[in-house]
């Protein structure tokens, strides 16, 4: 008998060599341990044993189930293993290189805006926010700009359908709504909620009913600016975007004011910059954005009295500046989600 048990085990030892699947260890277990299984038959033989044998002879059956058992678990585990394997398909080489793992960067007029935001937060400036629908009064009537200005024409402004409705926007009935052709707007939604005073930055998108070409998008973006104190001066904000620019393109960048006419400053300038990144354009002196001390009529409009309170205003495009640092000559690139030019600025 305890021969009969250790063939037994022998035979398990042997035979399960060849099991591979959890069909063929099934079948293998049952001729085993099954109701007709050869261990099970030895045990039926329990009955026929002398009393005094019983105990020698269970102990020999417990310790081959045990052996049996071990037997069992140990190929169980490496048909769980070869079945894992099955599923992750064919072994993986570590020698190989990784795969390329895309990796985001932010886009080259999110990292302009970001840097501009930068520079006049570190001079005292927040950000504050408008809306891209507007009203014609916060776009235009607000900062001087009369009904017969030709800003306003259809052919440069979007206007929305006299029914549309937006909600967070209010507007008087006769008005339109519009989408915003500049962020000034911003400076009377910000002068009519805070009192000076102010010094606020305000970034964000624009749209006119431009024609696309290498220099002209119906959708740019823009940065405002807004400084409102008492006895502020043209030699501070002259002073400021000296300031500015030079943080923004570089040591030795230099501005220039061009007198010009907006209706909501006077007076009026356009600043053109002097700067190493020129040297890409082959030129001295680029425009580069619009200001000006705001006009009383403004003030007038969002209840601060000029009298009291002076200030200045400024507007950029983001697109002309990233432009002038990348040294990109075709505005469209920014909007074409090309993989390849946008890869260059991650
Ligand atoms: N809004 C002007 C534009 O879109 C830019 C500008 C000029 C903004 C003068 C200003 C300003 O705040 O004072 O061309």
């Amino acid at each position: 008998m305890e021969d009969d048990l250790k063939n037994i085990v022998e035979s398990a030892k042997t035979k399960v060599q060849a099991v591979t699947s959890r069909a063929g260890f099934e079948a293998f277990k049952a001729e085993i341990s099954g109701p007709n299984g050869a261990l099970t038959q030895v045990m039926k033989n329990m009955g026929s044993v002398a009393k005094a044998d019983r105990p020698v002879f269970g102990k020999l059956i417990n310790q081959a189930k045990q052996e049996v058992q071990a037997v069992y678990d140990k190929v169980l585990v490496a048909i769980d293993e070869a079945e894992i394997a099955a599923k992750l398909g064919p072994a993986i080489d570590p020698s190989l290189p990784s795969p390329e793992v895309a990796q985001g960067g932010f886009h080259p007029l999110t990292q302009i805006r970001e840097e501009i935001s930068r520079i006049f937060k570190q001079i005292g400036f927040t950000v504050a926010e408008g809306t891209e629908v507007e009203t014609e009064y916060y776009c235009f009537d607000a900062l001087n700009t009369p009904a017969n200005h030709p800003a306003r024409e259809l052919q440069d402004t979007f206007y929305l359908p006299d029914d549309a409705q937006f909600g967070n926007v209010s507007k008087k009935d006769a008005e339109r709504y519009l989408l915003r052709t500049h962020t000034s707007s911003v400076q009377i939604r910000t002068m009519l909620q805070n009192e000076p005073p102010l010094r606020i930055i305000s970034p964000g998108r624009c749209f006119r009913r431009d024609t696309v070409d290498a220099t002209h998008s119906a959708n740019f973006h823009q940065v405002e600016g807004l400084y409102v104190d008492k006895n502020v001066t043209v030699r501070d904000l002259k002073a400021m975007l000296d300031y500015f620019f030079e943080q923004l393109l570089g040591k030795g960048t230099t501005t220039r004011f061009r007198p010009h006419f907006f209706p909501y400053t006077e007076p009026s300038f356009e600043v053109d910059f002097s700067s190493k990144h020129l040297a890409k354009l082959g030129s001295d002196w680029v425009e580069i954005a619009g200001c000006g001390m705001i006009e009383p009529e403004v003030f007038k409009s969002v209840d601060i009295d000029p009298e009291v309170y002076s200030g200045f205003a400024f507007g950029m495009g983001i697109e002309r500046i990233a432009m002038i640092v990348y040294g990109i000559d075709d505005i469209r690139y920014f909007y074409q989600n090309d993989h390849r030019f946008l890869k260059q600025f991650s």
